[in-house]
């Protein structure tokens, strides 16, 4: 195991324990409801928002205890995501890290309210870390904000908008990646610079939204050359359903240049950072990397 990998485990596992704590206090009525919200939480998934914001975290002195609450925000947030992006009239999707999607285990008006409960209770904790301090009011109001109608809605809104568009043009391409993707990753970098008196904000903003559009693009491009043994999730489906992709902007070698020119900016930025910002580097070459 590298160092890179043996961190990335410690924050996952220190993810885990929250997550499990989370699930475990979880027995809401009627029980279908407690179980299609625990199955899509713990069915897998990278936990790459956690990992990054406790990350960030370490490298501005924001202990993972501050953070936990927000970590678990976002992922709640960023699965219930995952479970509507999934439904017949979104992407149309069957398969979610690596088991059939909440909709085809529980059905699409189960699988609706899932994703409503985990953004209410995300809500909930967020209000509830609103009590520590302004700081923590501004951290909950910017993460909201992240997932909201100018944040990932609005990227899955165009996204839908400009299904079967037949001019892809970069301007639009860019206002979904950094809507859609970017915006839930820039929660992540951004929580623990708020809460640190806002130190390195804009640093981490920039860094974040070039590692979305990076993470987004090389979702698109292992649409084309992944497995689904390695992802999780159904591949050539961006094509069919005429998603609006890198792919059709760059093709698939053009792809490949641009996020090479992605992990570039990530890099550049982070040299504005004093400290120590090697996993912050290590993560930027995983996501460029990234066979899931
Ligand atoms: C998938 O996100 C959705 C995109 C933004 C491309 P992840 O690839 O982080 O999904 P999990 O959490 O690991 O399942
Ligand atoms: C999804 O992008 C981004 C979200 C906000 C969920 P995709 O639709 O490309 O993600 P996958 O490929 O289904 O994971
Ligand atoms: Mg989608
Ligand atoms: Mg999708
Ligand atoms: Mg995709």
């Amino acid at each position: 195991m590298t160092s890179f990998e043996s961190k990335y485990s410690e924050y996952q596992s220190a993810f885990e324990t929250v997550l499990d704590k989370f699930c475990g206090a979880l027995n809401c009525k009627p029980s279908v409801l407690a179980d299609s919200l625990k199955y899509s939480l713990t069915i897998g998934g990278k936990r790459l928002r956690p990992v990054l914001m406790y990350a960030c975290g370490e490298l501005l002195e924001v202990e993972n205890k501050k953070l936990a609450n927000y970590a678990l925000a976002l992922e709640l947030i960023h699965t219930y995501s995952l479970i509507h992006d999934d439904l017949p009239d979104m992407d149309n999707d069957d398969f979610r890290r690596g088991k059939p999607a909440n909709h085809k285990v529980f059905g699409t008006g189960n699988a609706i309210l899932a994703g409503d409960g985990l953004l209410n209770t995300a809500y909930s904790i967020l209000f509830n870390e609103c009590f520590n301090g302004n700081e923590h009011i501004s951290a909950s109001k910017y993460l909201c904000d992240c997932a909201g109608i100018d944040g990932m809605i609005a990227g899955q809104s165009a996204d839908l908008l400009h299904e079967n568009d037949e001019i892809v043009t970069e301007e639009i391409l860019n206002f979904i990646y950094e809507n859609k993707t970017s915006k839930l990753i820039l929660a992540s970098t951004v929580v623990p610079a708020i809460l640190k008196c806002g130190k390195y904000f804009s640093e981490l903003k920039a860094f974040a939204i070039n590692l979305g559009c990076l993470f987004q693009l090389t979702d698109d491009i292992l649409d084309v050359e992944g497995s689904f043994e390695q992802l999780g999730k159904s591949t050539g489906k961006d094509k069919i359903e005429g998603k609006y992709t890198g792919i059709r902007l760059y093709g698939l070698d053009g792809s490949k240049l641009k996020a090479d020119l992605l992990t570039d900016n990530c890099l550049k930025i982070l040299e504005g950072i004093e400290g120590n910002t090697e996993f912050l580097k290590d993560l930027t070459y995983f996501v460029r990397q990234r066979i899931n």
